[in-house]
């Protein structure tokens, strides 16, 4: 789900729904918007069902008499409780007419709280778990007097992540925002001020950005911010830097943000690598509260991460043992904190993830933390949660991603932890400062690779087209090759909704292989990494039950496809580098294979761009 509020002199239905426009990548299935006027007069305008109904939401507005909006709130709605209908849409109201809330999140006790507001006389209108803040803050403003002590004397008693905004009609030109493990930023230009779950939905107006930290409120006005504890102290409003350019969340004039993004990428991780090692060879991280030896004392890593990030995790684990011979274990975050993992104050864990707010990584990181692991955050944006939790934090600087598949960030995640692989083994005298350099040196020609696949991108298109008529993929790598196979089979799942498999190719005969006829597509990474030869032999596996071949190969390994075979072309980089290179031309075709089909890129069904619910 997405937020916007805003109130002050340039609070209007424009600068709501624009910025909900900013937050459809973060996938909705309905929307809404409530303006309040000076006198305290509510409208609301809500839109479920359908695409487009962003579209349909601004014509309302266009066409609706609003009178003078003093503030508003907005939201994009990806259901969790209640349906995607209209009466489930945001904002709620409650049943007097008096507040409206928009919530990201889930309130987990919201049942047993509805039942007590229900035996107190108040009538739902929706199945919503937020509804129920809506009745709260109802029955709390009378006895509390004001919408802030309001929403700070019900946030106790709510569980779960969560963050929303409130107004009330008693008080005009007051939002009041709540923050627990879900994201919010704040955000001025002059006398305007705006809520926002992500930067991008105010990038485009506001001039300054300020934290919120969890189990704090901040009381918004034209006037200005304040922001508190859950004790009633006032605490300090703190500015964070938005070096995002506008025009880098913008289309600018491609077809999709996903097509962009995936051309974005040498510069993605250029950014993400220049500048990182110091002369000393140390690596330069964006952020750390730990003291510098500490990594020194590290026996075990591990890293937490989901989706595409937990295939670079994947990566990582390769590189960090075979550079430093430290032990790598890497889980899923949902899996990671309901499993009592051995974590101590040696271990290092390395939470993974893009937008640095995916809930069950962030409960993750908290989960290491209590157990008194050193924690480091590798994110994109900055200023997230974890990049707050974590004690040290590297950024990848691959700017926003709106694309809901992740292409730039996925590729921005494996340098940065390759870097990190590197500074772990300096830390740990694994390798000569000197080799350090030198593979830095090459790590820095990858993105170079990289735009060399790009310029293949027709080429990608022309294998895609072949195959838009199949129906079952099986991925096959090893070694690094296997989390290539894996995000390759993932990209062309979330966005073509084709089933797709990833497996490590040596498994193949212990299962998948039952699966192989003549309807089935393999796409096999066989780049010149350890174990060619071997995947070279399952290649053979393959082709003996007449599955298709397509084979990502390096120049020179062409005359390995046989007659009526495709082979995709990717320049041969260090064995450790190449998922950097040979995960692009799967994201390629998994593009290609989508837009055939006539699938919308950017915004694949039933997926988000950020998880902020379990
Ligand atoms: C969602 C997105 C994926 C992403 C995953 C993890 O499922 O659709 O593209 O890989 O979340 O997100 P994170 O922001 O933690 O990297």
């Amino acid at each position: 789900c997405g937020i916007i509020a805003v109130t002050g002199q340039g609070a209007t239905v424009e600068v709501l729904t624009s910025g909900l426009k900013r937050l459809e990548y973060r996938g909705y299935d309905s929307a809404g918007i409530v303006v309040c006027d000076e006198n305290g007069l509510f409208s609301r305008l809500r839109v479920a069902q359908g695409k487009n109904s962003l579209d349909r939401l601004d014509s309302d507005a266009k066409e609706s008499e609003f009178g003078s909006i003093i503030s508003g709130i907005g939201h994009t709605r990806w259901a969790t409780h209640g349906g995607p209908t209209l009466f489930n849409a945001h904002p709620h109201i409650d049943c007097n007419g008096t507040i409206s809330v928009v919530h990201n999140g889930i309130v987990e006790n919201f049942r047993e709280l509805k039942d007590d507001l229900i035996s107190r006389g108040h009538i739902f209108s929706s199945e919503t778990d937020t509804e129920v803040i809506a009745h709260l803050l109802e029955e709390s403003l009378i006895s509390k007097g004001s919408l802030v002590e309001a929403v700070s004397s019900i946030a106790p008693i709510m569980r779960g992540a969560m963050s929303f905004v409130a107004i009330s009609s008693t008080e005009p030109g007051v939002l009041v925002g709540f923050k627990r493990m879900a994201p919010m930023v704040i955000g001025r230009a002059s006398n305007t001020w705006f809520i926002a779950s992500d930067i991008p939905a105010i990038l485009d107006r506001a001039e300054v950005f300020y934290h919120l930290e969890d189990d704090h409120l901040v009381c918004v006005t034209g006037g200005g911010a304040e922001i508190f504890n859950l004790e009633g102290d006032s605490v300090d409003l703190v500015e964070f830097p938005v070096t995002w350019s506008l025009e880098s969340a913008e289309k600018s004039g491609f077809d999709d943000f996903m097509s962009k993004e995936i051309l974005e990428q040498p510069g993605a991780l250029r950014d993400t690598l220049a500048g990182r090692l110091a002369s000393s060879g140390e690596l330069i991280l964006d952020e750390t509260t730990s003291d510098p030896d500490s990594l020194a004392r590290i026996n075990k890593v591990f890293i937490v991460a989901c989706g595409t990030s937990y295939h670079a995790g994947m990566v990582a684990k390769y590189a960090i043992e075979h550079w430093t011979k430290v032990p790598v274990e890497l889980d899923i975050s949902s899996e990671f904190r309901y499993r009592d993992p051995v974590v101590d104050e040696r271990t290092l864990v390395v939470a993974v993830s893009q937008s640095g707010e995916t809930l069950d990584t962030l409960a993750a990181l908290h989960e290491a933390k209590n157990l008194g692991a050193q924690t480091l955050a590798v994110c994109n944006v900055v200023g997230s949660s974890m990049a707050r939790l974590a004690d040290t934090v590297m950024y990848t600087r691959a700017g926003p991603e709106v694309g809901v598949a992740a292409t730039k960030t996925h590729t921005a995640q494996i340098g940065a932890l390759l870097l990190l692989a590197l500074n772990l083994a300096r830390t740990k005298g694994q390798l000569y400062p000197s080799e350090i350099d030198a593979l830095y040196e090459e790590l820095t020609l990858v993105p170079a690779k990289i735009q060399e696949v790009l310029n293949s991108w027709d080429a990608i298109g022309e294998v895609a087209k072949r195959f838009s008529g199949s129906s079952r993929f099986y991925f096959i790598g090893r070694h690094v090759g296997y989390p290539v196979a894996l995000e390759g089979a993932l990209k062309l799942k979330e966005i073509s909704y084709l089933p797709a498999e990833g497996y490590p190719a040596g498994e193949l005969k212990h299962g998948p292989i039952a699966m192989l006829d003549e309807m089935a597509v393999v796409v096999a990474i066989a780049t010149r990494t350890r174990l060619y030869e071997k995947i070279v032999s399952n290649i053979e596996e393959v082709r003996a039950r007449n599955s298709s071949v397509i084979i990502i190969g390096n120049p020179g390994d062409e005359g390995q496809a046989n007659l009526g075979e495709s082979f995709i072309s990717v320049p041969r980089v260090h064995p450790l580098f190449a998922p950097l290179v040979d995960v692009v031309p799967l994201q390629i075709f998994a593009y290609h294979m989508a837009r055939n089909l006539g699938m919308d890129v950017d915004r694949p069904r039933n997926l988000a761009k950020t998880v902020t619910v379990e």
